[in-house]
């Protein structure tokens, strides 16, 4: 058991489909981040389900279809301090919790996360 990915100890394609749409309502409604998605907030959707499956250990959607993910690379354009590495992991702790996973699955998820989240941090908090 401890050699299952993490993609599927959560459920596979069903539950990374469940976070990503629990998640992006929340992003757009979050006063530090939401400002910095486009309204159409579907090709985001899309891209974050490709890119997640890959990133819990699925099919390689995301690298398939855009190449490397280079994910810091991409948040560039995007001024990402402390404050909205915390919010979106914000967004993404009460996503799960709304599609009912598992407290420890939860705690893997975000811990898994929060790596990431973290290192895309690209501007220093404003005062
Ligand atoms: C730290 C806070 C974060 C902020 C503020 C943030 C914000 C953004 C923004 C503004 C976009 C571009 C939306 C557009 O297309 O206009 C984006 C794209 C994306 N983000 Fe984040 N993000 C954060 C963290 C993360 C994390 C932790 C992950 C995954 C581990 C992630 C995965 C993605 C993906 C897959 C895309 C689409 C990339 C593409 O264009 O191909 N983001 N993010």
């Amino acid at each position: 058991m401890s050699q299952q990915s993490t993609y599927e100890q959560i459920g596979g394609a069903d539950t990374v489909r469940k976070i990503v749409e629990a998640f992006y309502p929340k992003v757009q409604k979050n006063p530090v981040i939401g400002p910095l998605f486009p309204e159409d907030i579907m090709p985001v959707m899309e891209k974050q389900y490709l890119f997640l499956t890959q990133f819990f250990g699925g099919p390689m959607l995301y690298t398939e279809q855009y190449g490397h993910p280079m994910m810091r690379a991409r948040h560039m354009p995007f001024p990402i301090t402390e404050s909205s590495a915390q919010a979106w992991l914000s967004c993404m702790k009460e996503a799960l919790s709304e599609i009912n996973m598992s407290e420890p699955l939860q705690a893997l998820v975000l811990e898994r996360l929060s790596g990431p989240a973290y290192h895309f941090i690209n501007t220093a908090e404003q005062e």
